[in-house]
């Protein structure tokens, strides 16, 4: 039996919530099993677990019953085979462009020519040659976005996983990124988890797309996308999943507005 490349294996994660001295179920018995070379998009509306799934596989939070598997190898801390890329690129804001990106290297005590000739071909890759000087406070947010990913694909990971990358960015902005980033992935290979809670997004990127349910979060379907590339927004397929994928969400909203209708109403009683 071939074993998949991220298996997520019935994960349930339960948070304790300080404030109101209860638990919190983020997600409840969720399982994934994805292939190399697959882009998944996770969609689901905000608070229902999506951030929590990819520190997961990242190895940032631990499952509180079930277990990741990225490789065939139990996910139990952060490694350099799984990259990230957060909405804010945090970089440091007291080294140029090209430091930035290479800052793993220098962890690994290679020298500043290495570095900066490695940090070269990961600045070109994102469009970004010319600017390897520039410190942080002079770039756009969708520049200091590119860093963030040049900084991540630098160490070669074999997945790259994305909390909302482009969610702060304007709307030209975000559509020549995604354009961009199916680009590199067509070219590098390798897998990307890319969490958003845009429909249009995740049909731009995804070969895949996991809508969840909001709390307790499960996966409730997961919608292969065989839409040929670069995506037709205006095709009537587009428009079709568009379409159904937004039908599960507004439930799940309408769901999430009713659970939160009976909270205040039994606080207040
Ligand atoms: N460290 C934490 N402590 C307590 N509750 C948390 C923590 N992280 C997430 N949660 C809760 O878990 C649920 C899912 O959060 P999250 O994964 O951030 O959702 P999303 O990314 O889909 O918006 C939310 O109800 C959130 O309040
Ligand atoms: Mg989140």
């Amino acid at each position: 039996m071939k074993i998949p490349f991220i298996q997520v294996a019935d994960i349930s994660k339960t948070f304790r919530d300080a404030k109101r001295g209860r638990e919190v179920t983020a997600l409840d018995h969720v399982s994934l099993d994805l292939d190399r070379n697959e882009f998944l998009c996770l969609l689901g509306p905000s608070g229902c677990g999506k951030s929590t799934l990819l520190n997961m596989i990242a190895g940032f939070e631990f499952p509180t019953t079930g277990t990741v598997h990225v490789g065939g190898v139990k996910v139990e801390r952060p490694g350099e085979q799984r990259g990230m890329v957060f909405q804010q690129a945090n970089l440091m804001p007291w080294l140029p462009v090209w430091e930035n990106v290479a800052f793993s290297l220098k962890l690994r005590g290679k020298g500043a020519k290495e570095r900066r000739e490695v940090a070269r071909k990961f600045i070109e890759m994102v469009g970004l040659q010319g600017f390897e000087n520039h410190y942080p406070f002079e770039l756009s947010g969708g520049m200091s976005q590119r860093v963030g990913i040049a900084r991540a694909l630098l160490m070669n990971p074999e997945v790259i996983l994305m909390d909302e990358p482009f969610a702060a960015l304007d709307s030209q902005t975000k559509l020549e990124m995604q354009e961009e980033l199916v680009d590199i992935w067509q070219h590098q290979r390798g897998t990307i988890v890319f969490v958003t809670h845009s429909v249009d997004e995740a049909l731009i990127l995804g070969t895949k797309v996991a809508v969840m349910t909001y709390r307790p979060g499960k996966i409730r379907e997961l919608i292969p996308l065989d839409l040929p590339r670069p995506r037709d927004v205006t095709s009537p397929e587009f428009n079709e999943l568009k379409r159904h994928i937004l039908a599960l969400i507004r439930e799940e909203s309408e769901r999430a507005r009713a659970e939160v209708l009976a909270e205040r109403a039994a606080a207040a009683r």
